[in-house]
Order: C-alpha cells, then sequence, then structure tokens
C-alpha cells in the first residue's frame, strides 16, 4: 500500500497515493510561505483547496492554477481572518465552491516585532488578531459547517480535521516579540481546549509547531551566510527547515492514517524544542 496513509478497508476508494481524494480542504494564508506548500501537498494527495489571501491575489491565482493541474479544484479568496464578516463571507464563498468543507488548515500567521517599551497596542492587537482570534473565528465557522454537514464516511472517519499551525513559540518564550509569543501560546491552548470539546463529534483538532522554516517572515534569520551560521546554533539538526517539511506533516496528520490522533502538536523543528544549549556542557 505503498503512499497510502489510510488504513485498508477505509478512506478514499480511488488511488493509494492520494489519501486526501473527494475531501475539500481551505488552508489560510496560503498565498506563500509554509500555507502554499500546505496547500499543494494538500492538493497532490486530492483534496479540492480553497486558497485564502490578503494581499498577493496574483500568487495565489498561480497556486490554484497550478494544483488545477494536479487535477483537484482550486478556488482564491481574500479575507483578513481577524475580521468576522471576512471569515464568515470566506466560509460562505468556499462551501459555495466545493459544497462543504472537511480540512481547515489554520495558517494565517505575522508578526510585528518590537521590545516591550515601544511595543504599540497596535501592534499587540494585529498579531493577536491575526494569529488567535483568526484561527478562533475559522475554527468556529469550520465546526458549524461539519456539524451541518454530517458524516461522510467514504472520504474520512472524522466529521472534520482543523489543523493549527502554531510555532515552537507555543513553549518557546521569545525576548522581543511577546505578542508573537502570547498568540502562539494561546494557539496551543485553544487547539487542545477545542479538541476536547469536539472529540466526541469526531472532529479532530492538532497543532503543527514549526521551527525556523524558510519563508518570508524569517529573511532575516537566514538570507546571509552568518545569520544562517548563528541559527543553526539553534538547531540540532542543523539545516533550516523547509516549507514542505511542514506541508507533509500536515497532510499526513489531515488523513486517516492520523485519525486516533487529536488535541496535540506536532513540533516540526530539527529538534530546536531540545534545548540546544544543552549539546555540550549543563
Ligand atoms: C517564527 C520565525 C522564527 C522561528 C524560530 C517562527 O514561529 O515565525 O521567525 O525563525 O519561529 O524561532
Amino acid at each position: 500500500m505503498e503512499g497510502n496513509f489510510g488504513r485498508p478497508g477505509h478512506g478514499p476508494a480511488r488511488g493509494d497515493a492520494r489519501p486526501l481524494y473527494g475531501q475539500r480542504a481551505l488552508v489560510t494564508g496560503s498565498s506563500s510561505g509554509i500555507g502554499r506548500a500546505i496547500a499543494r501537498a494538500l492538493a497532490e494527495a486530492g483534496a479540492d483547496v480553497a486558497l485564502n489571501y490578503t494581499r498577493g491575489e496574483a500568487a495565489a491565482e498561480a497556486a490554484a492554477a497550478e494544483f488545477r493541474d494536479l487535477g483537484v479544484r482550486a478556488v482564491t479568496v481574500k479575507a483578513d481572518v481577524s475580521r468576522e464578516d471576512e471569515v464568515e463571507a470566506m466560509f460562505a464563498h468556499t462551501i459555495t465552491a466545493f459544497g462543504t468543507l472537511d480540512i481547515l488548515v489554520n495558517n494565517a500567521g505575522l508578526q510585528q516585532d518590537a521590545p516591550v517599551e515601544t511595543m504599540t497596542l497596535e501592534q499587540w492587537n494585529r498579531v493577536i488578531g491575526v494569529n488567535l482570534t483568526g484561527q478562533f473565528l475559522c475554527a468556529r465557522a469550520a465546526v458549524r459547517e461539519f456539524k451541518r454537514r454530517g458524516p461522510r464516511p467514504e472520504v474520512s472517519r472524522a466529521l472534520g480535521k482543523i489543523i493549527c499551525v502554531s510555532s515552537v513559540h507555543e513553549i518557546i518564550p521569545w525576548a522581543g516579540h511577546v505578542n508573537y509569543a502570547a498568540s502562539k501560546g494561546g494557539v496551543m491552548l485553544m487547539m487542545k481546549t477545542l479538541a476536547q470539546e469536539l472529540a466526541a463529534d469526531r472532529i479532530r483538532v492538532v497543532g503543527i509547531a514549526p521551527g525556523a522554516i524558510r519563508t518570508p517572515i524569517n529573511r532575516e534569520a537566514w538570507e546571509t551566510p552568518e545569520a544562517y551560521a548563528s541559527l543553526l546554533k539553534l538547531v540540532p539538526y542543523k539545516r533550516i527547515g523547509e516549507p514542505e517539511d511542514i506541508a507533509a506533516a500536515a497532510a499526513w496528520l489531515a488523513s486517516d492514517a492520523a485519525d486516533y490522533i487529536t488535541g496535540t502538536t506536532l513540533f516540526v523543528d530539527g529538534g530546536m524544542t531540545l534545548y540546544p544549549g544543552f549539546e555540550s556542557g549543563g
């Protein structure tokens, strides 16, 4: 059963290599970076994909065209996930296009860094608004749709799946980034609480905590040889992560192979959470 994440006798009838065949997914913040790679992995696994973006319409459209070549449906939808009205419109648009939704990937996130004494309330609110409130608004809308639609055992054992993209900073404090670290710590307990609340409905809620991944958000940390060498001091595996490292984890977590996994975070971080300062000494 090469390439089949699912258990024989369950899941999609078609194609071992397409364990998400027939499922419909929405990936927030997917015009670039980790979100785009996740959307592609879900499409490669056979899911129809809605790509959400705020800026970067052309990039989202280009990704959608690329995914259609894989034989799935792909649509783009502009929405700021921190805004309730825009989230509601995004779900209405996606559900109209695809009929329903099986997988939500809460990926949209941003950084607005500053030392605490100069951080503005606007910077605090913006980061909490997108990274945490945005995940809440999207999760709520997804749960409503999963329950409205009911089970689809022909495509998935779960009623629905929600993947919350967090960060190693859901547990690693990060000086100079208090808004970001607080938002990701919040995502972690939101994810676990929703998992507990929704398990009996057969809705799985899981987290992925990326470490340092090569995307525009942390360009400063990898674009010069000096910065890269300094970054690697924090990464026991001694390479930066690529968006595809996160995407593979997301496609697996969304599949029936991970059907007994809920309420936990999968760290995809090359060991960043292993206290690399203790590689020697202590
Ligand atoms: C941040 C990156 C950072 C990484 C590891 C991520 O959540 O967005 O800027 O490089 O964590 O510290």
